[in-house]
């Protein structure tokens, strides 16, 4: 039996995958902050087995101090994780700082995969055959961090937090192989528009695309991770980014390692929270 675990697993394709995995009988962890929305996912699996499986581990995720805490709880539970999926969401188009003073999309999306990526590295490498899927959409540009700047106090968008957590998260891939060379690190986006909750604080753009837009043209989220089932039952050791199933090329930039080690000393020394 594997160990599954999957942040933003109340909900959309963290939800879906949830349920795939304990349908098929592996243990799962779900984190998320809705214990009523865990528990209608494990009434939708079906099989009363699945409880002794599954486990709800209630976190906020934008803060650092639950991220941390959520890692003590699992690395006591479980001496091997053989996969980590990192789903959670909630999408801000509006800078928002947290009660640890960081901006929240750069905690959420950020500094608490760095927090779990880095804190499972003994459970993962116990498994031999481990990987982790991080749902940040691969492509975004070399320069797109802010190495002095990260919570973005100044000239905040949406596309640049946007795009500075999803080229942290790729570089987070080197991090995360460097100690553990046959652990295989994804980072996928869907193919396209995927029908789920949008959890967010959002402008009119995004909540028409999430009412109007995704009913009629989005996957179902059951649909949208089958790529990534099958990354989950086939790992392949080393880096590697997809839309959808189709492999896309990581993007490297003149200084990859240099940024991922620069990127590891400002979440070491900056991130607060207990
Ligand atoms: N949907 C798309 O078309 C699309 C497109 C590109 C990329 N993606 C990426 O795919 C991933 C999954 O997205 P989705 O659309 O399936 O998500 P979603 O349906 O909006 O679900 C979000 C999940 O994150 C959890 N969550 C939100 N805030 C949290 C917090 N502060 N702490 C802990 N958990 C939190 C929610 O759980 P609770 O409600 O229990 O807190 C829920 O399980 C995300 O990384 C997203 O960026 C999605």
């Amino acid at each position: 039996m594997r160990t599954i675990v999957i942040t933003g697993g109340t909900d959309g394709m963290g939800g879906a995958l949830a349920r795939h995995f304990l349908t098929v009988g592996d243990q799962v962890a779900v984190i998320g902050r809705s214990r009523a929305k865990f528990d209608a996912l494990l009434s939708a699996v079906g099989d009363p087995s699945a409880a002794d499986r599954a486990e709800f581990v209630a976190a906020d995720l934008s803060l650092v101090a639950d991220s941390r805490r959520v890692v003590a709880h699992l690395t006591d539970r479980y001496e091997q994780i053989d996969a980590l999926v990192l789903a959670a969401s909630f999408i801000r188009n509006r800078r928002h700082i947290t009660t640890e003073g960081h901006e929240a999309s750069w905690a959420l999306f950020f500094l608490s995969k760095f927090i779990l990526v880095i804190g499972f590295a003994a459970a993962l490498r116990a498994s031999g055959r481990s990987v982790i899927v991080n749902t940040s959409v691969p492509g975004a540009k070399a320069d797109s961090i802010d190495f002095d700047d990260p919570d973005l106090t100044q000239g905040f968008t949406f596309g640049k937090s946007n795009a500075q957590q999803r080229r942290a998260n790729e570089l987070l891939g080197i991090l995360a192989t460097r100690d553990n060379p046959d652990l295989s690190y994804v980072t996928w986006g869907p193919a396209r528009l995927v029908r789920s909750s949008f959890a967010g604080d959002v402008g009119i753009g995004m909540k028409l695309a999430a009412t109007v837009l995704a009913p009629l043209l989005g996957q179902q989220p059951a649909d949208a991770v089958r790529p990534l089932i099958d990354l989950i039952d086939n790992p392949a050791p080393g880096r590697a980014a997809y839309r959808g199933p189709k492999p896309v090329p990581l993007v490297v930039g003149p200084h990859d390692k240099q940024d991922a080690i620069r990127l590891d000393d400002l979440v070491r020394t900056n991130a607060r929270g207990a």
